[in-house]
């Protein structure tokens, strides 16, 4: 049976794709998604004006298994024999035309996002039909009409974010029923009307903004009794003769409070009770009266009381706020002297600044020292003190002050950027020098933060966000800020892969689990950042294959031009191809593993073996983020080497998706029985120390020209161009010649050496052992790609079919070695040598020591 089995082995090529895998853990598609919700679909797509045709392959196939774009589905065959829409991922597409009513037939979606598009129209009612719906983004569009009272009705609706339209009407008083949204973001549109009191009954509320809005009427008092609001931001709108309710010192919970410019009147209350108050904005009203006295939360960074009625003096409570960043009674009448321990009773550490700016007041004196910090800045300009000569260091005016924008510039370490060709960047917050990565890169902005000066937040900022995400905090940069109306911060971010030498892109799953969280708003809310707004997340052409998004124009030109030295798409497959051509020696190690075993298969369910989770431990290396190939909604799955040289996947449960032991077990039971094309195989699991992990067999199906065609059309290798670029990398790996060196073409030079019929003399010593005659086509095959006359070359089907004979013509392969490479296609980097894929990418210690057992085909041993 040995021999066989290998020989299918061989074939077999244990290329696990990715997509395999993924598709097994996140429910592949294979069924039909609902009819009704095509039909509506159907109408969505003709209620737009799709100008930039993202929407262009919603016409054929079925839209849950034939990738319409920014169509997420979900599999319930099990329970109604349909796929569903679960979410519609829409954002940044230049879409103009309207939401259809039709959206309401998607009745289990869960997320529907249109953010940033040019939609007009009114927000249809039948959106309150999906009752699933949790995020309901529309945001930065120019919809217009009202709020339809239905959507007060979704059970399950989370956040709603309307910003950024011209939606006009009152806000409806059936929104009082959301019980579960805790964001109600619906600023920058012309919503007028009183705040429905009602709405102080909604338990989950956290965050209320409605800035820039036309509201008017009366703050109701009875928001106090919100229990979980944690911003209250107004700005911008007129409540005309309204007052802060007192009971506004009873908001618990409240981090900020936002009521710039709303025309209010009276008294500003005492907000000393308020435990975690970090952020004060009453600025541009007509309040009048004292400011109150007692001290204000240690948490305060910002406080702004300008262009009110304030009369009084500068109460010496604020010399004791520890994060005050800034303080503004500026355009007031206050008067007295100002208390110099407000800045000098203050420690600072090397990035804290603090503004005061106390400008046209009445103020006539400074209370103590009159030495300024260096971090402090104090603008008195206008007050009856100036006229004061000793004072006259105080009294600068705003104007003198710049903005509070910047680019970082993080490393001064010199990277050379020829070895790191675009869209390829050294991340140059990774501790290893020089690392040269694929990033994501995230326009993002933070809405409501609670400081005003970031520089000192931006560490913890790193950390809050990556550790949200689940990554180190290295693999984030923030490559600008920016501060904007509101105030806003718009930020820039880049997202690197994990520096670990064989990979210089994030793989799949990781880049669709980032992606997710960011557009499904699964990074936690933090108290001091606030909400956030996704304004862009792009994928480079390297990662769009990630998600589906056919049309989303990838240069062609990505590839040609940069094959040397670029460790994209080439050397990706320069890797592919010098494994699957160079790589191969035999070694019986899968033989002696199962018969290893078999002897040791656990009587309990037949051909499944029982695992300890020490031996599952050391499989993964104790489940190290390396050997990590995927995450589903079961939990992690690791690759693991068994200590019988078995490869092993192994899905981890995580908590909360363990199941009671029966259940386990009749699962274990149910898939020892599947044995289906598209499935791998269950051969064993682990039960132990209050964890479930069912171990299949790594392995996948297909011959290498699936593989190698699906690659190139994946990666749009189609044309001629790119037929040389490939055929160039192929020289490369056959000589280890760099293409260009000391001015020699290594086209040139291949070509003078083959017609010579010195060929060997120019092939790399660190091959080892292969049959001539595949080195002979293989070369052949190069020299042919990399003719000038277009038409001469061959098509890239001609490539691949040449690549498959030469392939078929190799002795016997070890799975062993090839099957760790394809994983995904940023896992095949770990062939190439990783920062300088300009150097042999091939050189490997798998070569040497590879024993050849055919002896048929004659085999040469180059120079
Ligand atoms: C959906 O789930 C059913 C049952 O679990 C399964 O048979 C079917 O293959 C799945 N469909 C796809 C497309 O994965
Ligand atoms: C859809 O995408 C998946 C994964 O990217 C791929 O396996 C499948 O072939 C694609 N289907 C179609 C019809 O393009
Ligand atoms: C909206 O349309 C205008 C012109 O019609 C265009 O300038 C703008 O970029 C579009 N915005 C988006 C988000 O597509
Ligand atoms: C967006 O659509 C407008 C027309 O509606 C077009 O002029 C513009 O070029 C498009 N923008 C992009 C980025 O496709
Ligand atoms: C859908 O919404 C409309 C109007 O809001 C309502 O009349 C109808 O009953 C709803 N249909 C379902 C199935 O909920
Ligand atoms: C939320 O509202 C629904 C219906 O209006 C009600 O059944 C449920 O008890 C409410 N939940 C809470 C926590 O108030
Ligand atoms: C919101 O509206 C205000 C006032 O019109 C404007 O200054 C600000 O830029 C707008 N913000 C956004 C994000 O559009
Ligand atoms: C704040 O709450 C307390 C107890 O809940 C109440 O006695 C007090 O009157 C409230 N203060 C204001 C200003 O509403
Ligand atoms: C700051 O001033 C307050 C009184 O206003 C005093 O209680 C406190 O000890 C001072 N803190 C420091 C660090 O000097
Ligand atoms: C400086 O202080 C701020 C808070 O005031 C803190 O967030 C930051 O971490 C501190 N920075 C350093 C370097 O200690
Ligand atoms: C703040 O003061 C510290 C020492 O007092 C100094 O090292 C630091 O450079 C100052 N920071 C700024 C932003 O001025």
């Amino acid at each position: 049976m040995g021999n066989s089995f290998l020989r299918i082995s061989m074939f077999r090529l244990t290329l696990i794709l990715g997509l395999c895998w993924s598709s097994l853990l996140e429910g592949a598609l294979a069924q039909i998604t609902r009819p009704s919700e095509v039909t509506a679909l159907q109408a969505i797509k003709r209620s737009f004006h799709d100008t930039s045709e993202n929407l262009h392959n919603w016409n054929h196939g079925d839209p849950c298994t034939s990738n319409w774009t920014g169509v997420l589905c979900f599999n319930m065959t099990m329970i109604d024999g349909y796929l569903h829409v679960q979410e519609l991922r829409l954002l940044n597409m230049n879409l103009s035309g309207t939401l259809s009513p039709e959206l309401g037939q998607l009745s289990y979606m869960q997320i529907l996002n249109v953010m940033w598009n040019n939609i007009t129209g009114s927000i249809p009612k039948e959106i309150g039909n999906i009752t699933s719906l949790e995020l309901l983004l529309l945001n930065g569009n120019q919809l217009t009409g009202s709020l339809p009272d239905e959507i007060g009705y979704l059970p399950n609706l989370d956040r709603i974010q309307v910003d950024q339209n011209q939606i006009s009407g009152s806000i409806p008083s059936s929104f009082a029923n959301l019980n579960k949204t805790k964001h109600f973001h619906m600023n920058n549109n012309s919503i007028s009307g009183q705040i429905p009191p009602e709405l102080s009954k909604l338990p989950s509320l956290v965050h209320f903004l409605l800035d820039n809005n036309n509201l008017s009427g009366y703050l109701p008092p009875e928001f106090s009794e919100l229990p979980n609001l944690l911003i209250l931001q107004l700005d911008n709108n007129n409540f005309e003769g309204s007052t802060i309710p007192a009971t506004y010192s009873n908001m618990t919970k409240l981090l900020k409070m936002s009521l710039r410019n709303c025309s209010l009147q009276g008294q500003i209350p005492d907000l000393s009770g308020i435990p975690k108050l970090a952020y004060i904005d009453l600025s541009l009203n007509q309040l009048n009266g004292s400011v109150p006295q007692s001290k204000l939360s240690e948490d305060i960074t910002t406080i702004d009381l300008s262009y009110n009625d304030l009369t009084g003096t500068i109460p010496v409570s604020f010399s004791d706020l520890p994060h005050l960043q800034k303080l503004s009674f500026a355009n007031n009448s206050l008067s007295g002297s100002v208390p110099s321990a407000i800045w000098t009773n203050r420690t600072f550490n090397e990035t804290d600044r603090f503004i005061v700016d106390l400008e046209n007041n009445m103020l006539s004196n400074i209370s103590g020292s009159l030495n300024i910090p260096p971090n402090v800045t104090i603008w008195l300009h206008g007050n009856p003190m100036c006229s004061n000569a000793n004072l006259v260091q105080f009294c600068r005016s705003q104007d003198e002050y710049g903005n509070n924008s910047q680019i970082l510039t993080n490393s001064s370490i010199i990277c050379y950027s020829q070895s790191c060709p675009p869209p390829y960047e050294y991340a140059s917050t990774s501790p290893i020098p020089c690392f040269c990565a694929l990033p994501l890169l995230v326009g993002y902005r933070l809405k409501s933060p609670g400081f005003s000066d970031f520089i000192p937040y931006e560490h913890a900022f790193e950390e809050y966000l990556t550790s949200g995400l689940d990554l180190d905090v290295d693999q984030l940069e923030i490559d600008s800020f920016e501060w904007q109306k509101g105030p806003r911060l718009k930020m820039y971010l880049k997202l690197f892969p994990e520096y670990n030498n064989d990979s210089h892109v994030f793989n799949r799953s990781e880049v669709r689990r980032i992606m997710n969280m960011f557009t499904g708003w699964k990074i936690p809310d933090s108290d001091v950042f606030g909400p956030y707004e996704l304004l862009s997340f792009t994928l480079l052409p390297p990662y769009l294959d990630a998600i589906s998004t056919p049309g989303s124009g990838i240069s062609k030109g990505a590839l040609a031009g940069i094959v040397v030295g670029a460790i994209g798409g080439a050397i990706t497959l320069s890797a592919l191809v010098s494994i699957i051509i160079f790589k191969m020696h035999l070694r019986n190690r899968h033989e002696t593993s199962k018969r290893r075993h078999s002897s040791k298969i656990s009587i309990k369910i037949d051909g499944v073996k029982g695992f300890t989770y020490r031996e599952m431990a050391l499989a993964t290396n104790n489940f190290s983020s390396s050997t990590q190939v995927g995450q589903g909604g079961y939990g992690k799955v690791y690759k693991g080497i068994l200590a019988d040289g078995t490869i092993v996947a192994i899905k981890r449960a995580q908590e909360g998706s363990l199941q009671g032991e029966k259940e386990f077990f009749t699962e274990i039971e149910l898939l020892s029985r599947v044995h289906h094309r598209n499935l791998v195989s269950l051969i064993g699991y682990c039960d132990e120390e209050g964890e479930q992990m069912l171990i299949y067999e790594f392995m996948s199906n297909g011959t290498i020209r699936d593989h190698l065609s699906e690659y190139f059309l994946t990666h749009k290798l189609t044309d001629k161009s790119d037929v040389y670029s490939l055929g160039v990398v192929f020289l490369e790996l056959l000589t280890g010649m760099q293409p260009i060196s000391h001015g020699k073409n290594i086209v040139r030079e291949v070509n003078i050496a083959y017609q010579s019929g010195m060929i060997f003399s120019v092939i790399d010593g660190h091959m080892g052992s292969y049959p001539s005659e595949c080195l002979e086509k293989f070369v052949s095959l190069a020299l042919r790609s990399c003719k000038d006359e277009t038409d001469a070359r061959p098509s890239m089907a001609e490539v691949v079919r040449e690549l498959e004979n030469i392939w078929l013509m190799m002795p016997q392969g070890d799975m062993k070695t090839t099957e760790s490479i394809i994983t995904d296609p940023g896992k095949v980097m770990l062939a190439a040598s990783s920062s300088s894929a300009t150097k042999n990418p091939f050189v490997s210690a798998d070569v040497s020591g590879s024993d050849l057992i055919s002896g048929v085909i004659p085999t040469i041993t180059p120079r």
